[in-house]
């Protein structure tokens, strides 16, 4: 299959919903990631995401909306928590988890009897859904192992010539996946951190709020950590700003918001959400053997990021 490349016009906009009713794949993009989107009603075309991204049959999807009426099409009880987060956060980089309508297809949500919702803050993806006339399932648009994609030449480097179309939304703001929060349990749990912290959450809810799986995150807050990632092929090495003296720097690409080189071997970029995943999948291109990452004070705090820090550098 040929990939059509869209632009963000609206007429390009008006095609790329088409093909969706017509049940064909369209990657995205959103603040976050470009998305893989599918008709949320369309059962084969979910199935085809699965397929083409290599992804677990195991993991649910997002349902993207563009309206809160969409969001009532979805779920049957939206708590009085969840509107406030509603109220406050949707359109963002917020995907929230409430109980599924019997009407959502199971497939969407792997079996659960869950949906998550995000309202992407695009306005490329609001007008895409909106045309598209029906909510749009869309997982990140990268073969599963690999980093999201934040550009469209991402999203080609893995999915071209297996999906139908992707439009060019140029690079995502965020460069991260949402905050995901599981509103359907007793204390709100946020299953992956991103951009839309716990504090900012707790403010709103009035109430404290669980995380899931910390533990990865505080071990990597020991420094001169080296380990293994599946993709991208590159090793990630974790340093703390104390060992970049006794530190040797070469051939790789460095994120720091503190030590720039002068070694030739080097590329330096800032460590930000923005360029994470984008130097996973420069170090491949270019066969660099490592990245390695510089864990500033603030850096540190940032739970989003580190959360990806650490499942990049994670054994596999
Ligand atoms: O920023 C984002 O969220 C991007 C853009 C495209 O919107 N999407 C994205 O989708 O990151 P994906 O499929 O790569 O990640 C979805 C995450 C997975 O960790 C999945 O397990 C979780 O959301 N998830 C989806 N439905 C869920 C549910 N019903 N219960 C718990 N977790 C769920
Ligand atoms: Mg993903």
């Amino acid at each position: 299959m040929k990939t059509l490349r869209l632009s963000d016009s609206l007429i390009d906009i008006q095609k790329a919903a088409q093909l969706l009713r017509d049940g064909q794949l369209v990657a995205f993009p959103t603040e976050t990631v470009y998305g893989l989107g599918a008709d949320l009603f369309n059962i084969d075309a979910i199935q085809q995401i699965y397929k083409v991204k290599g992804r677990p049959q195991d993991n649910p999807l997002i349902a993207h909306v563009s309206s809160v009426e969409e969001i009532l099409l979805l779920s049957s009880y939206i708590s009085p928590f969840a509107h406030k987060l509603i109220d406050a956060f949707f359109p963002g980089p917020l995907t929230i988890v409430l109980p599924r309508n019997p009407t959502v297809p199971g497939i969407v949500s792997a079996g659960h009897s869950t949906i998550a919702i995000r309202m992407p803050n695009h306005q490329v993806a609001q007008t895409l859904i909106k045309y598209a006339k029906a909510p749009l399932v869309a997982p990140s648009a990268n073969l599963s192992g690999k980093p999201s994609p934040t550009n469209i030449d991402h999203v080609l480097e893995d999915l071209d010539g297996n999906i139908a179309a992707v439009i060019d939304g140029g690079t995502c703001r965020v460069g991260i996946e949402s905050t995901v929060i599981d509103m359907t349990t007793s204390i709100p749990i946020i299953l992956r951190p991103g951009f839309i912290t716990k504090e900012a959450i707790e403010n709103v809810l009035g109430v404290p709020v669980e995380v899931m799986q910390m533990s990865v995150i505080k071990e990597i807050h020991a420094p001169g950590m080296k380990y293994r990632h599946y993709a991208p092929h590159a090793t990630i090495v974790v340093l703390d700003v104390s060992d970049i003296d006794s530190h040797t720097f070469t051939q790789t690409i460095l994120l720091s918001n503190i030590a720039t080189l002068h070694d030739n071997t080097v590329i330096t970029y800032p460590l930000t959400t923005q360029t994470l995943y984008s130097s996973f999948r420069e170090a491949d291109h270019k066969h660099i053997p490592t990245v390695t990452i510089i864990l500033d004070e603030e850096t540190k705090k940032d739970m989003g990021i580190m959360n990806r820090i650490s499942k990049a550098a994670s054994k596999k």
